[in-house]
């Protein structure tokens, strides 16, 4: 069987990413078929929408989308349904794209990247698993009204709602109890249970489902305590499994320990195991078009699209190998770059991985 995957670079430094992660794929003789579509701000100029029914189309029948980054800011005037951010919220939402997987690894060579301290950080290994498709970011109703009680009746109030099905909560829920199952047996959810009904109602069903897994350990934690942690002690963590919004601001946080969020990977998985994978950094079109972009997070991201989405987890592991090896052999795009390495341009870090592979 072929496997057909849909390549949308975006905007800014996508491009350039990208097209090294397609090297790399076309590099492993298996048997792919890759098909090249528009998105985000690129999309908007070509097509007038950032998400043109030809390239939903293309992504919805791939087996796998390996995504660039969306936005420049030459778009941040343009009304919220054209921005560059709603190709991928968009593709999340007509895919049913639930399930996201971000990892924050440290890189034993990458210590120093980091802005805590080594032996708070060294051999940090944590899962974040975000719920991707529901809670405030998609809830109803949403926008701006004259407010019809409280102590601001008759202004205008922009309002949104934070809100989780049942079934919604059970399936994340499920797919990190499996992946803490995988790893080191551990899941904290984090929620804000004292506050919020969602929270609460996310933390009942999360002890229920943690029924089938007596030998996962689940623990709970307030965001705010979460993202305290997070920076304190990192590695007391494992997998956390948290919803939409507070996902969004934990795993940027957690990218950001690792010093280095050229080097992350995510992937935003379906029921039916299609999958998107796009690097956890964005578009940065202040370098963009420079070759001078870590290619390494989105060449991690095809490795997660060859274990995740076409069970090609051999082909997956070479692929992971080939990225530390460059790391060892001192390699650094400007990003991870410190004294003593050897500075690369996005296209060798590109070219030695490949050797890597060979
Ligand atoms: C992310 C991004 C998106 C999000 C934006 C671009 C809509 O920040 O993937 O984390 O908030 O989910
Ligand atoms: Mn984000």
């Amino acid at each position: 069987m072929t496997y057909k995957i849909a390549v949308l670079p975006g905007d800014g430094i996508g491009k350039e990413i990208v097209d090294q992660a397609v090297r790399v794929l076309t590099a492993l003789n298996l048997d792919i078929a890759l098909e090249e579509a528009p998105v985000g701000g690129a999309a908007y100029d070509q097509f007038g929408h950032p998400l043109p029914p030809s390239t939903l189309e293309l992504a919805k029948n791939s087996n796998a989308i390996l995504f660039g980054a969306v936005g420049d800011w030459k778009y941040d005037s343009l009304p919220r349904e054209h921005r560059p951010e709603q190709a991928i919220l968009g593709l999340r939402k007509n895919m049913g794209l639930f399930a996201n997987l971000r990892p924050a690894i440290l890189y034993p060579q990458l210590a120093n990247a980091s802005s805590l301290k080594p032996e708070v950080v060294s051999g940090l290994d944590i899962l974040i698993v975000r719920e991707l498709t529901g809670d405030i970011y998609f809830g109803t109703p949403r926008g701006v009204r004259t407010a019809e009680d409280g102590a601001f009746k008759g202004e205008q109030e922009g309002f949104d709602t934070m809100r989780y099905a049942e079934t919604e909560v059970r399936r994340i829920a499920k797919i990190a109890f499996e992946a803490a199952r995988k790893r080191n047996g551990k899941l904290c959810s984090v929620d804000k249970a004292n506050v919020l009904e969602t929270s609460q109602f996310w933390r009942d069903i999360m002890i229920d489902v943690s029924k089938q897994y007596p030998d996962v350990a689940l623990s709970h934690m307030y965001v705010d305590n979460a993202a305290m942690q997070l920076v304190r002690a990192p590695k007391e963590f494992d997998v956390i499994v948290t919803g939409n919004l507070f996902g969004d601001i934990l795993s940027d946080e957690a990218a950001m320990l690792t010093g280095s969020i050229g080097m992350l990977p995510s992937a935003s998985l379906n029921a039916s195991n299609q999958g998107l994978y796009e690097p956890s950094h964005g578009s940065a079109p202040d370098i963009a078009g420079q070759n001078i972009a870590n290619p390494l997070a989105t060449i991690l991201s095809a490795a997660m699209l060859l274990r995740y989405s076409l069970n090609e987890s051999a082909a997956a592991d070479k692929v992971e190998e080939a990225v530390r090896q460059v790391l060892a052999q001192g390699l650094r795009t400007a990003d991870i770059y410190e004294e003593g390495a050897e500075k690369v341009t996005t296209s060798q870090m590109g070219d030695a991985v490949l050797k890597a592979l060979s």
